[in-house]
């Protein structure tokens, strides 16, 4: 297991065409899904929750995601439409953070979708912590209201993420970071 800080300051996402199998175990998910939801929450009101594709689940998803597409894409490639099917195929294990966030008399919703990213990104942070390597996505599907009909998304429920977990190839490259004199500033 890697050491906390260095986790922090060196994980990168990984593609999720280049996250391999075999996926996290159940106990493995178990934690995963503890540590997610091990985040601030003003008011202790959960809002997300979590939903796992895994296996032949992962393509029943995508029957849902390439109905959407061949609507909005009649004259699409069959190929395409095939691409569609294999959106949350591509890594072993996908997580939908998913959002709960509405009005509520105390706690403003802003706050309540801030919890849900903190989710997402414990989610990410413990996927790596275990060995594994993850993708925090939306993607085009995580809009369509008929997609999240499908995978059970009530009127006020959002996607925050579609967090793809697998076994990384390889090391990536890191990518360019903002230099701190350019994002943080010392009020006096
Ligand atoms: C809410 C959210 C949604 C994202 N959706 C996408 C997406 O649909 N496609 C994409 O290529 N990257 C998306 N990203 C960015 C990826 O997570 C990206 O791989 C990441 O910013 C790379 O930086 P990292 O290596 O520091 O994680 C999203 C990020 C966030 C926070």
């Amino acid at each position: 297991m890697p050491d906390a800080l260095e986790l922090l300051k060196t994980r990168r996402s990984i593609k999720p065409i280049e996250l391999n199998g075999p996926g996290p175990s159940a106990a493995e998910i178990d934690t995963l899904l503890t540590v997610a939801s091990r985040v601030p929450d003003h008011g202790k009101l959960t809002p997300w929750r979590f939903i796992i594709f895994e296996g032949e689940a992962r393509l029943a998803a995508g029957d849902a995601i390439v109905a959407a597409f061949r609507k909005k894409y009649p004259e699409a490639k069959p190929e395409q439409a095939e691409a569609e099917r294999n959106r949350l195929a591509r890594a072993p294990l996908v997580i939908a953070v998913v959002s709960r966030a509405g009005p509520h008399v105390k706690i403003p919703e802003w706050e309540q979708v801030l919890s849900a990213g903190a989710a997402a990104m414990n989610l990410v942070l413990a996927t790596h912590a275990i060995g594994y390597a993850a993708s925090w996505i939306t993607e085009w599907y995580a809009y369509d209201r008929a997609v999240l009909d499908a995978l059970g998304l009530k009127e006020n429920e959002r996607i925050a993420g579609f967090v793809h977990i697998g076994r990384p190839s390889d090391k990536p490259e890191d990518r360019p970071r903002p230099p701190l004199d350019q994002i943080a500033t010392r009020f006096s």
